[in-house]
């Protein structure tokens, strides 16, 4: 048990919601910023208790921002964490939030799991991501969930629009780059991590991949396989 779902466990203060598996999935990709002055936000206050756990899991240089469309979550605040009232939903809250936060290292968005909410989130905060940092989705079984906006396959849900980034990663290679060209999304995403009801972005700079070859080339002929109409031919 790692030391985030060790505090979740044992937890007396304020209520937390989370699925279980998710506490491997956040330390493996939250880890490496516990001590530092990260700036974490995440959206979906609810009691605070989430909160409180990353506090104390990210430690005393930390600073934790929680988003809520509830007022009553402002008083939630306390040293090291501010809550900040808004719709998720609202982009122009979403680009007034920039504003409000100097820098996030770390976005969870733990919200209302709506698709027009997972995505204006995304669009507009994506980019104001550290380029070190992590960009988190959590609970993403609403894309399959109609009451939610998802459906199997449905256009627009967030596992339907989030497919994209795979091709977005790997736009170096495209040879039709009228259709698919190099993006921001493609020189500071390094990896896309997909969990059940869980995408996590890595961010890093990004170069042109390339290729290199080391070791002694050994001197064997080319090999050139026949044409498969000749194949054809001589099997008759
Ligand atoms: C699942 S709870 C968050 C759980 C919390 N992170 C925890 O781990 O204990 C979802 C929260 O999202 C909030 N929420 C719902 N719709 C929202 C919206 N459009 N914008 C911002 N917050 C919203 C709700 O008020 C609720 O507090």
């Amino acid at each position: 048990m790692n030391a985030l779902e060790k505090y979740f466990t044992e937890n007396t203060g304020r209520l937390i919601h989370k699925w279980k598996h998710y506490f491997e999935i956040y330390d493996r990709h939250f880890s490496r910023f516990r001590g530092t002055d990260v700036h974490v936000m995440e959206f979906g206050v609810f009691q605070g208790g989430s909160l409180q756990m990353w506090k104390h899991y990210f430690g005393p240089n930390c600073k934790i921002f929680g988003v809520d469309i509830n007022p009553h979550s402002k008083q939630f605040e306390e040293d090291q964490i501010k809550v900040i009232i808004g719709d998720q939903e609202d982009r122009e809250f979403l680009k007034s939030l920039a504003e409000k936060t100097p820098r996030i290292d770390i976005l969870i968005d733990d919200g209302g799991h709506r698709m027009t909410q997972q995505i204006n989130t995304f669009e507009e905060l994506f980019h104001r991501i550290d380029e070190n940092g992590v960009y988190l989705c959590e609970d993403l079984h609403t894309s399959y969930w109609r009451k939610y906006g998802g459906g199997y396959k449905k256009r627009d849900t967030f596992i339907e629009y989030s497919k994209n980034f795979i091709d977005y990663i790997n736009a170096w290679h495209s040879t039709q780059q009228d259709r698919l060209s190099v993006s921001e999304f493609t020189k500071t995403v390094h990896s896309l991590h997909y969990y059940d009801s869980i995408l996590a972005i890595e961010k890093r700079p990004i170069e042109k991949p390339y290729t290199l070859m080391t070791g002694i080339p050994a001197t064997i002929p080319e090999y050139h396989p026949p044409k498969k109409s000749l194949l054809k031919r001589l099997k008759g």
